[in-house]
């Protein structure tokens, strides 16, 4: 399996205060790599840093120091005009926690769909535009007269994170960072969406990085796990490994709570 992304001795260091200025190690020599068509997951508690290192591989924020390479390509020297942003963008996409605030509230669903069809040089108002947001729509469960002309607030948790995922359906991202997907959603819904995810995978071999603090589901879902604790990945292995042979005390701690939780996330 080819290397998609290789993350190098990743720091990131915030500068916080005004009177007196406090240096905050948020991502401290970080390092790891995510295969084609795999799934792993960055487990930690709040603040160990792991929205940060997401979105420095977004190419949102800029590391202090260290490298990232996505498709053997540094991105942070690499890209450096604004289509070759948007070409990264498109190869790798973002799905957050609550998917509202990454809506413009004023565009209906129909126009967010119809932006990601624009991406791939496809015309909305085309027969075949018109077929595909029917076809991403059926593809994450969704019915288009439910959920068309409507805008996000007139819509659930579950379907505003669905129309996300329907939006990667259309894009084809080669890797999704998806960021505590689904915290915000009814635990009753939480394993069709996770499925989603993991149909992507199995469908297009798509790679996904899931950032949760739920150990039950990064057990379920990856196949390799990342704990970072205090901006450090302190552990990492496939989950049945990291299960057996925990370095660290903090993923211990955070294991302990995986066999109810596995039940939890059991959607068959
Ligand atoms: N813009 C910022 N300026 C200063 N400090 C920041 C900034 N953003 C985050 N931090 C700090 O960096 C650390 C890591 O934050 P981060 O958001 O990456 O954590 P996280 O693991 O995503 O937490 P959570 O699970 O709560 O989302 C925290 O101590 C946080 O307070
Ligand atoms: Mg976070």
């Amino acid at each position: 399996m080819s290397t998609i992304l290789e993350v190098k001795n990743l720091t990131k260091i915030y500068e916080a205060g005004f009177v007196r200025k406090r240096r905050i190690v948020a991502v401290d020599n970080v390092s790891f790599d995510v295969k084609e068509g795999e799934v792993i997951s960055l487990v930690g508690e709040s603040g160990s840093g792991k929205t940060t290192t997401a979105k420095m591989i977004l190419r949102l924020l800029p590391p202090t120091s260290g490298v990232i390479k996505f498709n053997g390509k540094d991105i942070w020297r690499a890209i450096r005009s604004k289509e070759e942003l948007k070409m990264y963008w498109r190869n790798v996409h973002a799905v957050f926690q609550d998917p509202y605030a990454s809506y413009n509230p004023v565009y209906t669903i129909d126009r967010v769909l119809n932006q990601a069809l624009e991406l791939i040089g496809i015309d909305p108002s085309s027969n075949e535009g018109r077929k595909l947001i029917r076809e991403a729509l059926s593809y994450v469960g969704l019915v288009p007269e439910d959920v068309l002309g409507k805008y996000p607030h007139q819509l659930s948790g579950g379907q505003r994170q669905r129309i996300m995922i329907a939006r990667c359906w259309l894009l084809k991202p080669k890797l999704i960072i998806a960021d505590e997907p689904v915290s915000m959603i009814d635990a009753s819904m939480r394993g069709a969406i996770i499925k989603l995810f993991i149909d992507l995978r199995e469908d297009y071999r798509t790679s996904t990085i899931f950032i949760t603090h739920d150990m039950g589901l990064a057990y379920y879902v990856s196949d390799r796990i990342f704990v970072m604790y205090k901006g450090k990945i302190v552990d990492m292995g496939p989950p049945d490994e990291l299960l057996k042979n925990p370095k660290h005390e903090y993923t211990k701690r955070l294991l302990e709570s995986v066999p109810t939780l596995y039940r939890k996330w059991t959607w068959e």
